[in-house]
């Protein structure tokens, strides 16, 4: 039996790859390389080039790939700012590549799916920590399209059979500990790779965006959890569709909040940088504080995330950082 990863040659897709291949199971990876990285996808998964959008490329995989136990979905663009100027762009890859992508299931006959959601679904919250069952109205076009697709995806379950878990992600970080993997964006918007290009001195500091939030030192509050307990969540979120349990969705984070200071100086203490930094204005569309309720993973998954210390999932990004300066260098840059 085969899963097919979606977007497997992204940040988060990559590190589930590799998981799962160490787990034994037998990966099949398809990705159309626009921000994803051939290098980073483990050359024991068979790789596939081509866009969720193209049914007729679906159709060949999915006739190749004959016993399919379940697709994992990371094929989406994912920057909030980019779809406040262009939500058409989010709409079309996300939003419509999710319905061709049902379409190419329900006609192959494949009847599982774990999709890579996210905590802008809620918005801003009206509660800390955000449940699961806690209003879902998006602030803007990235978050409105992942909602979109969890909507698609239980009429699908409704009409066809076709089984899903949504994870709603909070802030991933880090990479794998061997450093042969990790994050890599053009352009990168993160606070703790941006952090980490300061360290390096790539950049001269890090501008920390609003420092007059209602929250401990007045910056915006996140929850971080490292990439690898991530990947390895969407595992659990499989087995337990092959178990026979009904469609769900579960928020992945670690209910602890780290205000943008607070991770500012884990990362002069993981690094062993002075990291310079300055205050700046607020970001549009920064929620002042995002913070999961996560036991129901925990509980109904039976997820156990490793890393607990948000200086060692800093540590971890700072490994890869050091040992491929330049990411996977597959942009042709300088
Ligand atoms: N920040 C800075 N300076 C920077 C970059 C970021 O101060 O140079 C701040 C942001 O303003 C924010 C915090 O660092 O307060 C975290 O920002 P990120 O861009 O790293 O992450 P976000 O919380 O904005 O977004 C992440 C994902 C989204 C997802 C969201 C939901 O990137 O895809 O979490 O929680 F929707």
């Amino acid at each position: 039996m085969t899963v097919v990863v979606l977007g497997g040659a992204g940040y988060i897709g990559s590190h589930t790859v590799d998981r799962l291949v160490s787990k034994g199971y037998d990966v099949a990876v398809i990705d159309n390389l626009i921000t994803g990285h051939r290098a980073s996808v483990n050359p024991k998964a068979r790789f596939y080039q081509g866009d969720i959008r193209d049914r007729a490329f679906l159709d060949e995989v999915f006739d190749q790939e004959t016993s399919i136990e379940g697709i994992i979905h990371f094929a989406a663009f994912s920057i909030v700012p980019e779809s406040m100027s262009n939500p058409l762009k989010y709409f079309d890859n996300n939003t419509g590549g999710m319905i061709t992508l049902l379409k190419a299931m329900k006609d192959h006959d494949i009847k599982r799916i774990i999709f890579s959601s996210t905590a802008a679904t809620y918005g801003e919250p009206k509660q800390i920590p955000i449940k699961e069952t806690d209003p879902q109205v998006p602030t803007n076009p990235y978050g409105e399209s992942k909602l979109a697709m969890e909507k698609i995806m239980h009429w699908s379950d409704v009409a066809y059979g076709v089984k899903f878990v949504a994870l709603r992600y909070f802030n991933v970080a880090g990479a794998k500990a061997d450093g042969s993997i990790g994050e890599d964006h053009h352009p990168e918007t993160h606070l703790i790779p941006i952090i980490l290009q300061v360290a390096a001195g790539e950049r001269d500091g890090l501008k920390i965006f609003g420092t007059d939030y209602p929250t401990k030192d007045g910056t915006n509050v996140r929850d971080y959890v490292h990439v690898v307990d991530l990947a390895d969540a969407h595992i659990l979120a499989l087995e337990y569709l092959k178990d026979g349990h009904d469609s769900d969705a579960f928020n992945l984070g670690s209910s602890t909040g780290f205000s943008n200071k607070e991770i500012l100086e884990a990362a002069r203490k993981a690094t062993g940088q002075p990291i310079p930094a300055e205050d700046a204005p607020r970001r549009a569309g920064d929620p002042s504080t995002l913070i999961a309720a996560s036991d129901k993973a925990r509980k109904v998954l039976g997820w156990k995330p490793q890393y607990d210390d948000v200086e060692e999932i800093i540590k971890t990004a700072w490994n890869w950082k050091q040992t491929h300066p330049k990411g996977y260098n597959d942009r042709g840059e300088a």
